[in-house]
């Protein structure tokens, strides 16, 4: 589809080399303008080596990186209207806030008054006011953060930059700092790219969130769509806790896709692809998804998607109980259950059902 305008940040074909090492492999990404987006993968994944590439510490070994429509290959880091947030907070120790908050104005020649009142502005954006004399050591880690972020703002940058920010923080201040960022980033409409390996911290704050592995992106998508509808196994186990099993594509019914797994099970599940009976497929059932109760109290509901077993594990993860539960052949499912009245012992029998919807179909690779 043509768009007339074009996005606030594209990367088109970029690859990043370091000698043998593929950092970054042929990214295409579009970052539509007043958006947060995530950089999602695991360590090594090229998260920051994607980002160093937008703020000019890294140069793309092939491939352009456009923002606002021009591209900025060669524009060099003190012309690139960024604001940029790492992992350790990086305040100049020496310098008070007030200097802090101010460097990037300074280098940027604005008048002294107008400096104050960015100064003060950006500071109560982070809720902060007031600290302008003290120095960084008198400032708790989040409150340092805040400062970060202050900073970065205080420029009004086209692109808000933040390599895990929040990683040193403890969960608590985490979880406070999300929705901090995630309010003052939707407040000012900043354009943000957003790095973490959390996948809670993606799935809570992105407009879109990026799956990377190993250099290559594998999806990219709305929270909910690349968890409920991840495209390989990869996005599938890296975003929350999911049960595999392989199977054969065997017909339809209802509507549904019927598998025959390996296990000898039969098993619906819903797809809109157009699968061909006997294509190889990987179901993918999330841990949350399946019910389970006691064998001796369950009537099912229908003989579909339903197994017995034997609970193998448990712990308690305060709202919740997750299972291990030992099915016929030895084969093992996770099964995260909301507390209800009961708590199920090690060696119970239980039966356990998914609704066909749950289940989700994909190409075995
Ligand atoms: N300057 C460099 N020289 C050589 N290799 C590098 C350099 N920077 C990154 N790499 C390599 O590129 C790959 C991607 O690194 P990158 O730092 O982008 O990963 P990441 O997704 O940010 O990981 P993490 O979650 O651990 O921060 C890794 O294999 C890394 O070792
Ligand atoms: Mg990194």
């Amino acid at each position: 589809m043509e768009t007339t305008t074009s996005p606030m940040v594209r990367f088109k074909g970029v690859s990043k080399r370091f000698g043998g090492v593929t950092a970054v492999e042929k990214t295409d990404l579009d970052i539509e303008a007043g958006t947060l987006v995530t950089l999602l993968g695991p360590s090594g994944c090229g998260k920051t080596t994607l980002l160093r590439m937008v703020s000019g510490l890294e140069t793309p070994t092939e491939g352009e990186i456009y923002v606002k429509g021009r591209c900025i290959n060669d524009v060099p880091i003190h012309q690139r209207n960024l604001g940029m947030i790492f992992q350790n907070y990086a305040l100049f120790p020496h310098k008070t806030i007030f200097d802090n908050v101010a460097f990037g104005l300074k280098y940027r020649k604005i008048p002294r008054e107008e400096i104050a009142e960015k100064v003060t502005r950006a500071l109560e954006m982070v809720r902060l006011p007031g600290v302008e004399r003290r120095m960084p050591v008198q400032l708790s880690g989040g409150q340092q953060q805040r400062i970060a972020l202050a900073r970065a703002i205080v420029i009004e940058p086209d692109v808000l930059l933040m390599d895990e920010p929040l990683s040193a923080l403890d969960e608590n201040l985490r979880e406070e700092m999300r929705r901090e960022i995630d309010n003052i980033q939707a407040m000012l409409g900043v354009t943000t790219i957003f790095v973490t390996h959390d996948q809670r911290e993606a799935l809570s704050m992105s407009d879109k969130i990026v799956v990377m592995e190993k250099g290559v992106k594998q999806q990219e998508g709305a929270p909910e769509e690349v968890y409920n509808r991840p495209v390989n196994h990869f996005v599938a186990d890296f975003l929350g806790h999911s049960n595999f099993s392989t199977g054969r594509v065997a017909g339809r019914e209802n509507g549904f896709v019927r598998v025959l797994l390996d296990s000898g099970n039969t098993l619906l599940a819903e797809s809109d692809r157009d699968w061909k009976d006997g294509d190889p497929v990987e179901v993918v059932v999330r841990a949350q998804r399946f019910d389970a109760e006691l064998k001796s109290e369950f009537t099912p509901s229908h003989q579909m998607n339903y197994f017995e077993g034997k609970i193998k594990d448990r712990s308690y993860m305060g709202g919740e109980v997750s299972y291990f539960i030992e099915l016929a052949g030895k084969r093992e499912i996770h099964v995260i259950s909301m507390m209800r009245s009961r708590i199920y012992k090690i060696g119970d029998e239980v039966s356990v059902q998914a609704a066909p919807r749950h289940c989700h179909l994909l190409p075995r690779e």
